[in-house]
């Protein structure tokens, strides 16, 4: 763990101690370590490669579907081959052993946290396995024709089939948000981890916290948009700053139940 993480951690470690509701909004980062790139990080991030207006609109789909496809089909192999990291599995073992303790929020579509065994897990942006049809399905569409690298299509109306994940300019199942933000509202501390912080309404949720009177705790490996409003900033790697503050957080005046 970097050095300047350590004293800020018994201070958190503190804090989530005393904490009845612990809200944990995750991004990208929490999955750098099982192999699954970020969006923002400069040369591996996946906006370092590729416009996102390109790859994650409705516009871009429309344009050229079968790129947009056969990137959403590569995602979907590397998510499906990787592995939750030690900080997925924190959080999960956190979760089991206090229930309705923490809330997990995720912007992430590659299912890591549920692997880790981490239910419910409140998905912002949907699900990189789910498939939904583009414009409103008539009687007659059917997922039945797919050629390799091209999304499945109807052949009597041309209706495709995109990716269920939610892309710029569409709004966020609103049941998810509501749950989301009512968490943001009622937690005494919110753990922002691995997310640059950049995109909302996911980001706000931070803001909703702080301003309702939790801590907020980035855990970052490099400064995020969200530094500026956190009581604390832990710099390091989240798979091995989550098991340092969450394996040893029994709450104040709670006896371990194990
Ligand atoms: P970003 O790529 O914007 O940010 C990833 C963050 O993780 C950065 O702040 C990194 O510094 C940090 N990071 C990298 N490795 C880390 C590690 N091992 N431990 C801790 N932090 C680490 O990803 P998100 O903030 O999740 O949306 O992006 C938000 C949304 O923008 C995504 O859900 C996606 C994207 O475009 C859509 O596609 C709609």
């Amino acid at each position: 763990m970097p050095d300047d993480a350590q004293g800020n951690l018994t201070e958190v470690s503190a804090w989530l101690r005393e904490a009845r509701h612990i809200a944990v909004l995750t991004g990208a980062g929490v999955s750098a370590e099982s192999g699954v790139p970020t969006f923002r990080d400069a040369q591996t991030g996946y906006w370092a490669q590729f416009d996102p207006q390109d790859m994650a609109s409705e516009a871009g789909f429309r344009a050229a579907p079968s790129r947009v496809w056969a990137w959403y089909e590569h995602r979907r192999a590397l998510a499906q081959s990787a592995q939750p990291n030690a900080g997925h599995h924190a959080l999960a073992a956190f979760a089991q052993r206090w229930p309705g303790r923490l809330t997990l929020i995720t912007q992430n579509v590659d299912g890591l946290h549920q692997q880790a065994g981490s239910e419910p897990v409140l998905c912002l942006h949907g699900n990189l396995l789910d498939n939904r049809w583009l414009d409103v399905p008539r009687d007659c569409c059917r997922m039945e024709h797919a050629a390799a690298g091209s999304p499945p299509y109807c052949d009597r109306c041309g209706n495709l089939v995109r990716p269920g994940v939610v892309w710029f300019g569409e709004p966020l199942p609103l049941a998810t948000l509501d749950a989301a933000q009512r968490a943001a509202q009622s937690c005494a501390l919110m753990l922002v981890v691995g997310t640059s912080g950049a995109v909302y309404p996911a980001a706000g949720l931070a803001h909703r916290a702080r301003a309702a009177g939790a801590r907020v705790v980035v855990i970052n490996t490099a400064p995020s948009e969200l530094d500026a409003i956190a009581h604390a900033v832990l710099r390091g790697p989240s798979a091995q700053l989550l098991p340092a503050l969450l394996g040893t957080a029994n709450p104040v005046g709670m006896s371990n139940p194990a």
